[in-house]
């Protein structure tokens, strides 16, 4: 079947099976392979896309599915010349990353955290308690082996400010827990 879909803002058409997962359409046919796989059972959320403006577990989703769509992967987000999105400078800045394998995907599901604003009213008043619970609930599908998540949530509140006139400079994180 020709499967026709706006991958990173590009029209791409591949000849696939409707059932292949987009996973691996992704990897396979268009060589994307900054989506990871990790449990292939939508738990670990290190294959997360974000489909028609929503984030979708990609080893979930069947190439059918997308037909006329539009994906955003990890590579798409840094697609604006070569200037990385927010949550991905502040991953970078924060060491939010350690092996990687989950970062394509906390990046992604950041980044829409931070482009619709998910965070944005309790920043903007002060909460960071608030800002820093929501942000661990709305990225609480991603599983990270490596970081204990601490330095993931402040590179995703870092990234949030920025969108955020007023919001206050980093404050101490509380306690350490995931
Ligand atoms: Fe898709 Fe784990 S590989 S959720
Ligand atoms: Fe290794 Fe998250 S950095 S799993």
């Amino acid at each position: 079947m020709k499967i026709e879909m706006q991958v990173n803002g590009e029209p791409r058409t591949v000849e696939a099976s409707p059932w292949k997962r987009l996973l691996d359409v992704l990897r396979e046919d268009l060589r994307l392979t900054g989506t990871k796989e990790g449990c292939g059972e939508g738990e670990c959320g290190a294959c997360s896309v974000i489909l028609d403006g929503e984030v979708v577990n990609s080893c979930l989703v069947a190439a059918g599915q997308c037909v006329g769509r539009a994906v955003t992967t990890v590579e798409g987000l840094a697609a604006r010349g070569d200037v990385l999105h927010p949550v991905q400078r502040e991953l970078v800045a924060c060491g939010g990353a350690q092996c990687g394998i989950c970062t394509p995907g906390i990046a992604i599901c950041a980044a829409h955290v931070v482009d619709r604003g998910l965070v944005a009213a309790a920043l903007a008043a002060g909460d960071e308690a608030a800002a820093r619970a929501k942000v661990r609930e709305l990225l609480a599908g991603n599983i990270c082996r490596c970081t204990g998540y601490q330095l993931i949530v402040d590179a995703v509140l870092a990234a949030a400010r920025e969108a955020v006139p007023g919001a206050s400079a980093a404050a101490p994180a509380p306690g350490g827990a995931p």
